[in-house]
């Protein structure tokens, strides 16, 4: 009886440290994908804007397809074992083709009780990295993260602006 209680507790309280944590989360993703090694300067370079299409003017800023990632690894890396989800989704030449886009989990979605709009903050000029410090482990969005920048920028704050 008093061992199932503690499991009861034990478990509420890991659900409140999951749901209320603002640590990094990085969950465990189809293949290794690195964005330092896709955007430092010193390295591919790349824009975020070029594999994030939706986040200069859409509400969702979208993950790329697995056929982008292959105008590239189509000859980089080509054969390299870790890429073989991109080869599954994309490359029709594949012995595995599937045809199945390639999953990728979310490392900090906000609940869907929320508004939020790529292309309004873009628009106001809120680059990528003010948001999103370091893209391969994410901190969890907050409230208060928002509502500082919006005191600051004098954005209503009124609730149903940002709450369904
Ligand atoms: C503009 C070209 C380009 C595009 C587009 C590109 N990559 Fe890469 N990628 C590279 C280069 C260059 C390397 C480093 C190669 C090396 O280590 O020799 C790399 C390395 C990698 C690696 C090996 C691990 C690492 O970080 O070194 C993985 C996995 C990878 N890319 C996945 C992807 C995925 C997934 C996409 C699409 C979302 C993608 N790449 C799009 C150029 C590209
Ligand atoms: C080569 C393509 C590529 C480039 C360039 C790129 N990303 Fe990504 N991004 C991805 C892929 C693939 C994922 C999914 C895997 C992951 O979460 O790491 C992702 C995931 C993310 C996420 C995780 C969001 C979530 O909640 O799951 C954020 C934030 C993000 N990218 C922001 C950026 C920013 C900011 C830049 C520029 C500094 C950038 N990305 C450049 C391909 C790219
Ligand atoms: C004002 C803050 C802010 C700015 C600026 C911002 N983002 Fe986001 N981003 C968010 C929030 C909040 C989410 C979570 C949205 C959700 O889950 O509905 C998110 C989600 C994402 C995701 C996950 C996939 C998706 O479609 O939601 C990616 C990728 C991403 N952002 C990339 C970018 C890139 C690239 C830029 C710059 C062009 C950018 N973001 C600018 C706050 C921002
Ligand atoms: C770094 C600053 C910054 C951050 C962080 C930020 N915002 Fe904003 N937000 C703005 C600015 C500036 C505008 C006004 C854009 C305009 O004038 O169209 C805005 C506008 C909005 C609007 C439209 C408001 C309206 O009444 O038209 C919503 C909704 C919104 N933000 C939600 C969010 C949410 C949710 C978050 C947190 C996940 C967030 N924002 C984080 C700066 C920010
Ligand atoms: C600028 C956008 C914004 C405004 C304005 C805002 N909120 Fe939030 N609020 C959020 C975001 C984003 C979350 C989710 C944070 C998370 O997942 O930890 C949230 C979460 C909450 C939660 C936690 C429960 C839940 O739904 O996840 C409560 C309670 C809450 N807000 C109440 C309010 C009240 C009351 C007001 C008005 C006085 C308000 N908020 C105004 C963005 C906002």
């Amino acid at each position: 009886m008093w061992g199932l209680l503690l499991i009861f507790f034990a478990a509420i309280g890991f659900a409140y440290w999951h749901a209320y944590s603002t640590r990094p989360h990085t969950p465990v993703q189809p293949l290794p994908f690195s964005h330092a090694t896709h955007t430092e300067a010193d390295k591919v370079g790349m824009d975020c804007r070029a594999c994030h299409t939706g986040a200069q003017h859409a509400a969702a800023a979208g993950f790329p397809s697995a056929g982008s990632c292959l105008d590239c690894h189509h000859h980089i890396l080509a054969t390299d074992a870790r890429l073989a989800p991109l080869h599954a989704a994309a490359n029709t030449d594949y012995p595995a083709y599937t045809g199945e886009p390639v999953k990728w989990v979310r490392q900090a979605p906000l609940p869907a009780t929320i508004n939020f709009h790529h292309g309004q903050h873009s628009a106001a000029g809120i680059s990528c990295e003010q948001c999103h410090p370091n893209p391969d482990s994410s901190t969890p969005h907050t409230m208060r993260n928002c509502l500082d920048c919006h005191r600051r920028e004098a954005v209503p704050t009124n609730c149903d602006r940002c709450h369904k």
